[in-house]
């Protein structure tokens, strides 16, 4: 596996293979591999010549300083998991590699960055797509893949490669769970042992929520129960419940038929947050 830490030798790098022929398949990441991490990196490996991986703890989508000061980092841990499962290019630029000056660009995603997410983390939105623009702008891969488990931010980077009109395919993954039913996530292994344990309800009371969905309770009455299971847990909290459009992330007031709808979740544990979603089909 090569790695490159610039981007004017992970360029050269590229050109010669795409002149070669070669398709090619990227994955941004910000490391703490998991299997969430790892089922996509294999599944590009699958529908591409050559496979680059990112790992760049991006500064710019976080609110908190504490949070991104507090996020795993394991690089060579990181590598090690790359080249095991037959990566072919891991990009691992400095800060000032990304951001050699200041960043001038602001992409607007209306309401799409109010919500949920975008309304709990003033900002995290334009962060997240300054640097997903510029990975893809050093990388021009063919395909991109992006997990559900962070559906939002999915919705923000279609809308990101519509907005710049980038020539890349993004390529929408499934959410990778622990057997208990937990989304994958980096964030998890600062989990006390008692948190790691309570999280499993989140996904317990998706599921939960989705059987009265299908049942047709008002929305009211599913969002009483979401915060009443989650908040009965000593170690979480809840920060909010949304039924959506999944198209648009607007929130549905009631059941409709021919409405398809997704649930969106955001928990604290401690000061970890935990964000979750499912989507309910009739
Ligand atoms: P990160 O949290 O490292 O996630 C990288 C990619 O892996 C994202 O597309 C995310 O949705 C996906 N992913 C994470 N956990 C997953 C799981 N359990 N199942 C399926 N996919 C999962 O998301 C980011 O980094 C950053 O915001 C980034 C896009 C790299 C921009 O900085």
């Amino acid at each position: 596996m090569k790695v490159f830490k610039t981007v004017s030798e992970i360029r050269d790098y590229l050109d010669k293979e795409r002149r070669n022929g070669c398709s090619v398949g990227f994955i941004p990441t910000m490391g703490a591999l998991h299997r969430g991490h790892t089922e996509i990196i294999q599944r590009v490996r699958r529908e591409n010549d050559l496979v680059v991986c990112s790992i760049f703890v991006n500064p710019k989508q976080f609110g908190n300083n504490v949070d991104f000061k507090k996020y795993p980092r394991n690089i060579d841990k990181d590598l090690q998991i790359l080249s095991d499962i037959d990566c072919d290019i891991a990009f691992t630029p400095s800060t000032e590699e990304m951001y050699p000056g200041p960043v001038k660009e602001d992409y607007q995603f209306g309401e799409l960055e109010e919500t949920m997410e975008g309304k709990y983390r003033k900002g995290h939105f334009k962060g997240v797509a300054i640097a997903v623009k510029r990975l893809l702008e050093i990388t021009e891969p063919d395909r991109a893949y992006f997990g559900k488990k962070d559906y939002q931010q999915l919705l923000i980077i279609k809308k990101l490669v519509e907005i710049t009109g980038l020539p890349v395919v993004i390529v929408p993954c499934n959410t990778v769970r622990e057997p208990d039913g937990l989304a994958l996530n980096s964030r998890n292994q600062r989990l006390t042992p008692q948190q790691r344990k309570d999280a499993a309800i989140i996904h317990k009371t998706l599921l939960k929520a989705y059987n009265l969905y299908n049942k047709k309770t008002p929305f009211y009455q599913i969002k009483q129960m979401v915060k009443l299971e989650i908040n009965a847990m000593p170690t979480l909290r809840l920060e909010y419940f949304e039924i959506a459009n999944p198209e648009n992330l607007k929130p549905l007031k009631t059941y409709m038929p021919d409405q398809k709808a997704i649930a969106c979740i955001a928990v604290y544990a401690g000061n970890i947050r935990l964000i979750d979603n499912m989507v309910f089909n009739d």
